[in-house]
């Protein structure tokens, strides 16, 4: 989704907020700009469409200097991406410059009324009509007050950042249900729609609370109000990231990054649940007494989280002999889901942004259930909503492609079933236990799989000028393949499908031919003999035939084109180990083709509007 920054008092505007822009990039967009107020008290801006790169060479041909601006990644919704829908927008006098992540949706009633009143537009945007709604109340002095007036008639998402000419010396925010963080240092104030650009400078920032108006000045501090004017006391938070773990350190791309710190980051992730072979939450993570209550668990979840619910539901109705479902959030939202106060609901989230998820959570809450919300950042607007939250712990994942939180929501989502089964004695102590060991050794398998990836990358010249892949898998492996596919059509752009094996011959396998290969997971567990007679179907159509398997299931290699060996683990866990060969697979086949791994086309990272 787009991305905001600002900074005043800081002698170079212009470096933080490209290098700001730089950082926010993960969250997808098509086009960017700054606007800076100029050492003669104008507005001065620049835009472009495409990568940060195409707005550094407009710069370089038209430099900007002043000490207060504001700048955006846009990811259009009205309008196509251009230069003119680009933001900063501007207002008729081009006194006034707003740039915004969100989206009005009463744009047209305010954009009729402003025309009428005599502004012109140059946009197709909805948040044009932000600034010059600013404009018509802004009385020539009161910035405040003129925010305070025109986000009143705003309906819809919004965070903010605005600039005054007549007030060089400020930077002004505001924020609705659309996240926005900011920051004192010596040297000035900044704004961010994330922490991430932020945490070069700062270990602590404010999250603005909904429709509460920041002003930022240049001497380093910073005032908030209330929507009714109040001054209102800011609620810090610290960054549990430092500037170190938004490096790319020896890899090329944060994808690959990403996948090569799941080891760690499961084990540390592990270790801080667990005591005396115990698995430990806190009651502010998981109520304990509620536990013994549960009668009905919901998970609501989108994308990638939405498939570790579907983990999660797996072993929760194994193990706990609950009934689970399993939602998509933007379905689940315009539903009238049967919820009472026995309801546990677990709203899955890596970013705490997706519009959809925390829509389903106050749907949730409000016909009385508790919800726990599981997420990996800090300070996101989930942590806020829920009754409780749990924190994944996977580090700041920068790639839009979901790796290494999703194999940190399946590990938190075994911990807190396994919990569950301890609390409600669901399990003997012995499975509860052997179960736990089991997952203990997760870390040293994803370990060992990505020592040696030449044999993934073999694989991935197999398939990258495929049009369209086909992955099988039953159970818990119907769910690694939904995974897996994910991955590859996200980066890669080629079509790929998951289908529980068993169901292929009911349909899907009249698209299976020499042209369209299936990858197969076909990992120890109840139902492996019956994956290996799915193979032998699809071979028999001519598919070429890559699979997944555990180290010793040797028979496999003699009857497919090519295998790509996981450890053997308890059937519950290989979603964690065998996601890992096939996040790399997506990956090198991505590579293989020249895409933009890291920000594939169309997508953000924070789904912020629905
Ligand atoms: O931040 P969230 O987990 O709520 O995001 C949900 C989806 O947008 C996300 O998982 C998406 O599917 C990823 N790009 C997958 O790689």
């Amino acid at each position: 989704m787009c991305g905001i920054v600002g900074c005043v008092g800081f002698d170079n505007a212009g470096l933080f907020l490209l290098d700001g822009l730089k950082r926010l990039e993960y969250r997808g967009y098509d086009s960017a700009g700054i606007s800076i107020i100029s050492p003669d008290g104008t507005i001065d801006t620049v835009k472009s469409v495409g990568k940060i790169a195409a707005l550094e060479n407009a710069l370089a041909t038209q430099p900007l200097r002043g000490s207060a601006g504001i700048g955006h990644t846009r990811w259009a919704t009205h309008g196509a991406p251009s230069t003119q829908n680009a933001h900063p927008h501007l207002s008729c006098d081009g006194r006034i410059a707003v740039v915004h992540n969100g989206i009005i949706e009463n744009y047209q009633t305010l954009r009729d009324n402003l025309l009428r009143a005599g502004h012109s537009f140059v946009s197709q945007t909805d948040t044009e009509v932000i600034v010059h709604l600013i404009e018509e109340y802004y009385d020539g002095t009161d910035p405040l007050a003129a925010l305070q007036t025109a986000t009143a008639q705003l309906e819809g998402a919004y965070s903010l950042a605005v600039l005054f000419a007549d007030h060089p010396h400020h930077i002004y925010a505001t924020r609705k249900d659309s996240p926005l963080a900011i920051c004192a240092t010596p040297e000035g104030c900044l704004l961010a729609s994330d922490a991430i650009p932020l945490v070069p400078y700062t270990d602590k920032v404010c999250y603005l609370a909904d429709c509460e108006i920041a002003e930022l000045a240049a001497d380093g501090t910073y005032k908030c109000f209330a929507a009714t004017g109040a001054l209102v006391e800011p609620c810090l938070s610290c960054i549990e990231w430092d500037a170190e773990d938004i490096e790319l350190d020896e890899f090329s791309e944060y994808m690959l990054k990403e996948i090569h710190e799941q080891p760690i980051r499961i084990q540390s992730l592990i270790a801080s649940h667990v005591r005396d072979r115990a698995i430990y939450f806190s009651e502010d993570e998981i109520p304990s007494a509620f536990l013994a209550d549960v009668q009905h668990i919901t998970i609501v979840a989108c994308g990638t989280s939405y498939h570790a619910g579907l983990f999660a539901r797996e072993l929760m109705e194994a193990w706990l002999g609950i009934r689970v479902d399993v939602e998509i959030a933007s379905e689940y939202r315009y539903r009238t889901p049967v919820v009472d106060a026995h309801t546990l609901v677990l709203a899955i989230s890596q970013s705490g942004e997706t519009a959809d998820t925390l829509a389903a959570v106050r749907l949730a809450r409000s016909r009385g259930a508790t919800v726990v919300g599981l997420t990996n950042v800090p300070g996101s607007r989930i942590t806020r909503e829920c009754d409780h939250i749990v924190f994944i712990q996977a580090g700041i994942e920068i790639s839009v492609a979901a790796t290494k939180s999703f194999t940190a929501q399946l590990t938190v989502l075994s911990l807190i079933s396994l919990y569950m089964a301890q609390m409600r004695g669901a399990l003997p102590e012995d499975e509860n236990a052997r179960l736990l060991s089991e997952l203990a050794q997760v870390p040293e398998q994803m370990a060992d799989i990505l020592t040696d990836t030449s044999e993934v990358e073999r694989v991935s010249k197999l398939l990258v000028d495929k049009h369209s892949i086909i992955y099988v898998g039953r159970g818990i492996s119907n769910i690694t393949c939904r995974e897996g596919a994910l991955k590859l059509k996200e980066i890669s752009y080629i079509h790929a499908e998951a289908y529980a094996a068993g169901e292929i011959k009911h349909g899907p396998i009249a698209l299976v031919d020499a042209e369209t290969p299936v990858v197969a997971l076909a990992v120890n567990g109840k139902t492996l003999p019956k994956t290996v007679s799915n193979i032998r179907e699809v071979q028999a159509r001519n598919a070429l035939v890559v699979v997944v398997s555990t180290v010793g299931n040797d028979d496999i290699s003699g009857i497919v084109d090519a295998v790509l060996w996981v450890p053997r683990i308890a059937e519950e866990f290989s979603c964690l180990t065998a996601s890992v060969p096939l996040q790399l697979l997506a990956y090198h086949i991505a590579k293989g083709k020249g895409c933009n791994v890291d920000q594939p086309r169309n997508l953000a990272k924070s789904v912020t509007v629905e």
